[in-house]
C-alpha cells in the first residue's frame, strides 16, 4: 500500500505535505491573514451543525453528480484559483489540473499561477476556468482575458476582495519569493526535501507565467515582482463586470462575496454566479466564516443565481453541510493544495476521492441517494441552525 493510499483524511495529506513541500511554500498555502482568526472560524465553524439521520431509506443507485453552470460534474465542487501552486509542487497548475480532469470537476486557474494559460491548455483536454485579478494596466488586463478566451475557458472567475493585500505574517517572516531565494536556510532545506527540490529542476516553470513576458515593464523577476506588488486596481468596482463580461463573451463568477448586499450588487451588475468567499481567510480578519454567512446570502439571491461557496471545507461532510445551507456547490483550495504536496497528481486524486468517498457515505447514513437533494431538511433542525446564529 502507498503512502498515498494510508491517508485516510485531508489531514493525513496535509502532514505530508508539510514533510514534503519546503517551509515557506507550505506555509504559505497554511495561513490566514493576521491572527488567523477567520481562517480557523471557516474550518470551525461547520462543527456546530448537526445532520438529521434518516434510516430505512433505500439506499441502491446513489449519485454524487450534479451540475456548475450548466456543466456537468461529478461531485459539486470545483478547484479553487490558489496562487503559486507550482511552487507547492513543480508544474503544480498542470498536475491539480489533469487530476481535476479525470475526476469531472471544473479546474480553477490563478492569475499568479506559476503554469500559464497555455501551459495548462496545452496539457489538459478539458476547458477549465481562469481566475482574474484586475490590475492597473488594463491593456495587460484586456490581452489576459483574451488569452483565456483563446484557450477556451469555460468561465471566468473574477475576484473582487483583493484590491489591497491581508498582511499573512508568515510569509514575511519567511521571506516568501517565487521564485525562492538561495538563502543558506532555503539551501539547507532542500537537502531534507530532496523530491521537491529534483522536480523543480526538472521544469523551467518557476515565476508567475501568466505576466512574466507579457509585460512590458517586468523584463527580469526582479522587477516582475516589484510591477505585480504595485498592481492591483484599487479602483475596482461594480461597473467593471460589464466589461469584463462583454470582452470575456463568457460566464462570469464573481469571488469575494460575504455579504447579502454585496450579493444582490453583484447579480444587478451582471455576475451568472457568486462564490461566497473570503479569500480563506486571508485577507478580512475578523470576517465571519463563509459558513455562517452562507443562509444570508442564499435567502437574498439563491432564487436568482447559482450560490456557490468556499472556505474551510475539510471533508465530505463540510461540503454536504454548505449543500445543506443552500449552496450549489463549493470551490476547494486548501484540500488540492495539501493533495498536490503529498503527492502532486495522484495526491489532488487522492484527496478528491477522500472527499468523495466521505460524501458518499455521509450522504447515505442521511437517508439520501442524491446529492441534488440535500437541503435544509437535512441538518439537524433550521430552528436550531437558526438559534446558533447561522
Ligand atoms: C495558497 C492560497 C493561494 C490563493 N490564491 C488565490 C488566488 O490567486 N486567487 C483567488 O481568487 N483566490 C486565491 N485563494 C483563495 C482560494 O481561491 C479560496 O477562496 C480559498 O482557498 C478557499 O478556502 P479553503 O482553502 O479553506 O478551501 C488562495 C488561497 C490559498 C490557500
Amino acid at each position: 500500500m502507498s503512502a498515498l493510499d494510508r491517508a485516510l483524511t485531508i489531514d493525513d495529506l496535509k502532514k505530508m505535505a508539510k514533510r514534503r513541500v519546503p517551509k515557506q511554500f507550505f506555509d504559505y498555502v497554511d495561513s490566514g491573514a493576521y491572527t488567523e482568526g477567520t481562517y480557523r472560524a471557516n474550518e470551525e465553524d461547520y462543527k456546530a451543525i448537526k445532520f438529521r439521520q434518516r434510516v430505512a431509506v433505500n439506499l441502491e443507485n446513489r449519485s454524487l453528480a450534479s451540475t456548475l453552470l450548466g456543466q456537468p460534474v461529478s461531485l459539486p465542487v470545483a478547484i479553487a484559483p490558489v496562487g503559486s501552486t507550482g511552487m507547492t509542487d513543480a508544474d503544480g497548475e498542470i498536475k491539480a489540473a489533469r487530476a481535476a480532469e479525470k475526476f469531472g470537476i471544473p479546474f480553477t486557474l490563478s492569475t499568479m499561477a506559476i503554469c500559464s494559460i497555455e501551459d495548462v491548455a496545452e496539457n489538459t483536454t478539458k476547458p477549465f476556468w481562469f481566475q482574474l485579478y484586475v490590475m492597473k494596466d488594463r491593456p495587460f488586463i484586456e490581452r489576459l482575458i483574451d488569452r483565456a478566451r483563446a484557450a477556451k475557458c469555460s468561465a471566468l472567475v473574477l475576484t473582487m476582495d483583493l484590491q489591497i493585500l491581508g498582511q499573512r505574517h508568515k510569509d514575511v517572516r519567511n521571506g516568501l519569493k517565487a521564485p525562492p531565494k538561495f538563502t543558506p536556510r532555503f539551501v539547507a532545506e532542500m537537502a531534507i526535501k530532496p523530491g521537491w527540490a529534483m522536480r523543480m529542476l526538472g521544469t523551467n516553470r518557476h515565476t508567475f507565467r501568466n505576466i512574466h513576458g507579457h509585460v512590458t515593464e517586468a523584463t527580469n523577476l526582479g522587477k516582475l515582482s516589484t510591477w505585480t506588488a504595485t498592481q492591483f486596481d484599487l479602483t475596482l468596482n461594480w461597473k467593471d463586470i460589464a466589461w469584463i463580461k462583454k470582452r470575456f463573451g463568457g460566464p462570469v463568477i464573481v469571488k469575494g462575496i460575504l455579504d447579502a448586499e454585496d450579493a444582490q450588487l453583484a447579480i444587478d451588475n451582471g455576475a451568472d454566479a457568486i462564490v461566497v468567499s473570503n479569500h480563506g481567510g486571508r485577507q478580512l480578519d475578523g470576517a465571519p466564516s463563509t459558513i455562517r454567512v452562507l443562509p444570508e446570502i442564499v435567502d437574498a439571491v439563491g432564487h436568482k443565481t447559482e450560490v456557490l461557496m468556499d472556505g474551510g471545507i475539510r471533508s465530505g461532510q463540510d461540503l454536504l453541510k454548505a449543500l445543506a445551507l443552500g449552496a450549489k456547490g463549493a470551490m476547494i483550495g486548501r484540500i488540492m493544495a495539501f493533495g498536490l504536496g503529498a503527492g502532486g497528481e495522484a495526491g489532488v486524486l487522492r484527496a478528491l476521492e477522500i472527499v468523495r468517498k466521505e460524501t458518499d457515505t455521509t450522504m447515505a447514513l442521511m437517508g439520501e441517494r442524491d446529492i441534488r437533494n440535500i437541503g435544509a431538511h437535512n441538518i439537524y433542525s433550521n430552528d436550531l441552525v437558526k438559534r446558533q446564529g447561522y
